[in-house]
Order: structure tokens, then sequence, then C-alpha cells
């Protein structure tokens, strides 16, 4: 049998910096994957290994409700390479531990379009297909072309294309039917040499008007990093992930009744129902800027619940709890968790 280097393991280790909730808990054991050579080793100590595995990107879809009883393994992979063109597109591949927002900035430096509107958004490359993020008219699935993935039970490598990862809104087979199977390895990307722009969603028209800007893959960028610093808060002041819940989908039934009451409530109808705005119903149940010791819901973003400083996960989940029971009575609508929470 080939001797594989054993991955170098540190013991009780902090979590602090590696969540952007800001959570102080510990890892029984805690690794980083900085070079793909290093997989065969990692593989057989996690096959060996009596425990449960959390493969960490930034850390900024994480929830902690106490320290994680087992191995963490940071995926700190790097490199960002044009694979091949033509005259349409460009194939770009990025590592899973590369920061997305540089990889974004990597495209848009080049004018190379599609991820733009998914500017600013914290995490990695690796990470970015799990929940395929979305923001501002657009979704990862948008640009994607393939990734590469090694199965944790067999050592496979198996490449996955756009329709066997099953993208939906939030959502895809690695939170289904592969949870925890496959460690993402890198996400190949087709970025469009001429770019239709997208600036339909809401606000980035009229902050390119206020930027006195036209659109182009650059600019589209730019307006996108200045509607999110103005609404949702940076982890780097206060702790957060993101939008707490997802935007529920309700039927038309349920939607003409709930627009009937309330005439004002933003929604988005889809091909699976209508899309509701979980930041509208949780600031009409009265909770936007509410805090309560250092767990609170931001001021600026019902959506964003928050870790002032020294809250812990467990409070942040039962805040999040009252939240769904009161957007519950009020509106029949359940709010289901776009965290993961552990
Ligand atoms: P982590 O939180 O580290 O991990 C998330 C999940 O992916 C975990 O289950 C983890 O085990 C798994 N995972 C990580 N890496 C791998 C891998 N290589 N292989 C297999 N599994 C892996 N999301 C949006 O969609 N749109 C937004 O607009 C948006 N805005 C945000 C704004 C803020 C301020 C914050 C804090 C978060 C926001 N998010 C948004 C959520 C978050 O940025 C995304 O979900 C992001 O993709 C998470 O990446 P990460 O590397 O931090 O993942
Ligand atoms: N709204 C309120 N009050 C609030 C927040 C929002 O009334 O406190 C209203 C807004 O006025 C608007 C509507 O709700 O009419 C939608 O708000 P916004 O445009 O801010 O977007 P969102 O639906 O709250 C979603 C994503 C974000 C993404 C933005 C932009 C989800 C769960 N969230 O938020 O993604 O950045 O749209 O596209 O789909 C994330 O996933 O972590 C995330 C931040």
């Amino acid at each position: 049998m080939t001797n594989h280097p054993v991955p170098e393991l540190l013991y009780n280790y902090s979590l602090k910096p590696y969540n952007t909730f800001g959570f102080d808990v510990r890892a029984a054991i805690f690794t980083r994957l900085t070079d793909e050579s290093a997989l065969p080793g990692l593989l057989r100590f996690i096959n060996t290994y009596n425990g449960p595995v959390l493969f960490l990107g930034g850390g900024s879809n994480l929830l902690f409700t106490r320290d994680f009883e087992g191995l963490v393994v940071q995926v700190a992979t790097k490199g960002i390479e044009i694979i091949e063109e033509d005259d349409e597109f460009v194939y770009i591949r990025g590592m899973a531990g590369e920061n997305w927002d540089d990889f974004v900035r990597f495209c848009v430096g080049r004018n190379y379009g599609g991820v733009e509107n998914l500017s600013l958004i914290p995490g990695n490359v690796g990470s970015s297909p799990i929940q395929n993020i979305g923001a501002y008219g657009v979704e990862l699935k948008d640009s994607f072309y393939m990734l590469d993935a090694i199965s944790l039970r067999t050592g496979e490598f198996r490449e996955f294309t756009l329709d066997e990862c099953n993208f939906g809104y939030r959502n895809s087979v690695f939170k289904n039917e592969l949870k925890g199977q496959y460690l993402i390895l890198s996400v190949t990307f087709r970025l469009k040499k001429n770019p239709a722009l997208n600036t339909s969603y809401g606000s980035i028209a009229a902050e390119l008007e206020a930027m006195g800007e036209s659109p182009s893959v650059d600019s589209v960028s730019r307006a996108v990093c200045n509607i999110r610093r103005s609404k949702l808060p940076d982890p780097a002041e206060i702790g957060n992930a993101g939008s707490f819940f997802k935007n529920p989908v309700v039927d038309e039934a349920h939607y003409e009744k709930l627009k009937g009451e309330y005439p004002s409530m933003p929604a988005y109808p889809g091909s699976e129902g209508v899309k509701l705005a979980a930041g509208w119903l949780i600031e009409q149940c009265g909770w936007k800027g509410y805090r309560e010791g250092d767990a609170g819901v931001h001021s600026r973003q019902a959506l964003v619940l928050v870790n002032y400083g020294n809250a812990s996960g467990s409070q942040v989940v039962d805040l999040s709890k009252r939240i769904i029971a009161s957007v519950q009575e009020k509106f029949k609508v359940t709010l289901e968790p776009e965290v993961n929470i552990l």
C-alpha cells in the first residue's frame, strides 16, 4: 500500500475566526487542505476516523450551536485558470479554496460577463454550488459549466454537469441526495465575451444612474457592491451569515389572500409558486432592529440575524424560532433557515 502523509492535525482549535457569525466554538480536530496532493492522506484519515467531518469554506453560511466534536477540514486550495475559449465564451476554473469575490474580480477585470451580479458574496468558490448562490436577478447556475469532486466514501473523482447538480433556489443535489458525500475540488464557469447585462433587479438601474454610468460588466459589479454595502452588515464589524431564512414560496391562492390583506406586500411570481420577501414578513411582525443581549435582527435588513459580539449560536437559533412562530401566526407562512445549523 502507498504511504500517504497524514495531514497536520490541530486539536481543540478555535473556530471563532472561521465563522462569520463569530461564535466562539472549537473543533475537536482541525486541518487544512492546501494542496490536492494531500487528498489521499486526508481521505485515508477520514475513513479510519470514527467521527463527524465538516468541510469549511469561508464559514459564511454556517451557525455553530456548540463545539464541533469532530474533524473540521478547511478547504484552502488556490488557483484560477482560463482553461478554454472560443469567440463567444471563456471557460474559467476556480479551485475550491479561492475566495468567491476574488474569482468575480478575475472575471470582471477581464470584461467576461456572467458573475458580476454576484459580486461581494462572501465565501469560497468550492461552496458556491452547494446552495447555488444568487443575488440581484442572477444565480450561479446561469454561468456554471461543471465541477470536479471526490467521493469521500470511495475516493473516486467525479465530474458533475449542470443537469447533475440539480440546482434550484438556494438548493442543489449537494444539499439533498448527495449531502455530505462529496468534497468539491474546483468549479468551472462559462463566461460570456459579449455579455447581455442583467440590470432588471430593482435598484441596479437606479444605482447606475446615481453613479452616472452606463451598464458594463464593471459598472454593474460596482453598482451591486454599493447596494450590498448599504444594506448588508459587514461580518468583520457585526457577526452574521447573510439571509438567515430563505424567501418562502406559497401557492397562488395563499398569495391572493395575503395580497388582499396587505396590498403593498412584495412578491415574485415564478414557476413553482409565488416567492414572498421574508425580510418584509419579518419586519411586519415588528422584529426589525430587535436586540436581546448580543443576538438581534439587523436594523436595515430584517432577514439578517446578527451577533453583536458575545451571543451564542443557541441564542440566535432561539430568536430565529420565535421569528418563525410569529410569521407563521400572522401570515400562515413557514420560514425555513438558509443557514446550515450545526
Ligand atoms: P461555508 O459556510 O464554509 O460552508 C457552507 C456549506 O458548504 C457547509 O455545509 C460546508 O460543509 C459546505 N462546503 C464548503 N466547502 C465545501 C466543499 N469544497 N465541498 C463540499 N462541501 C463544502 N448567499 C447567497 O446565495 N447570496 C447572497 O447574496 C449572499 N449574501 C451574503 C452576505 C453576507 C454578509 C454573508 C455573511 C453571507 C451571504 N450569503 C449569500 C451566504 C454565503 O455567502 C454563501 O452561502 C456562500 O456560498 C458560503 O460559502 P462559504 O465558503 O462561506 O461556505
Ligand atoms: N424588505 C423589507 N424589509 C426588510 C428587508 C427587505 O421590507 O427588512 C423588502 C424590500 O424592500 C424588498 C424585498 O423585501 O421589497 C426584498 O428585499 P431585498 O432586495 O433586500 O432582498 P431579499 O429578498 O431580502 C435576497 C437574497 C439575498 C440577496 C438579495 C439580492 C434570499 C434568502 N436572500 O434577499 O441573498 O443578496 O435578495 O438579490 O434569497 C443570502 O442568501 O444570504 C443573501 C443575502
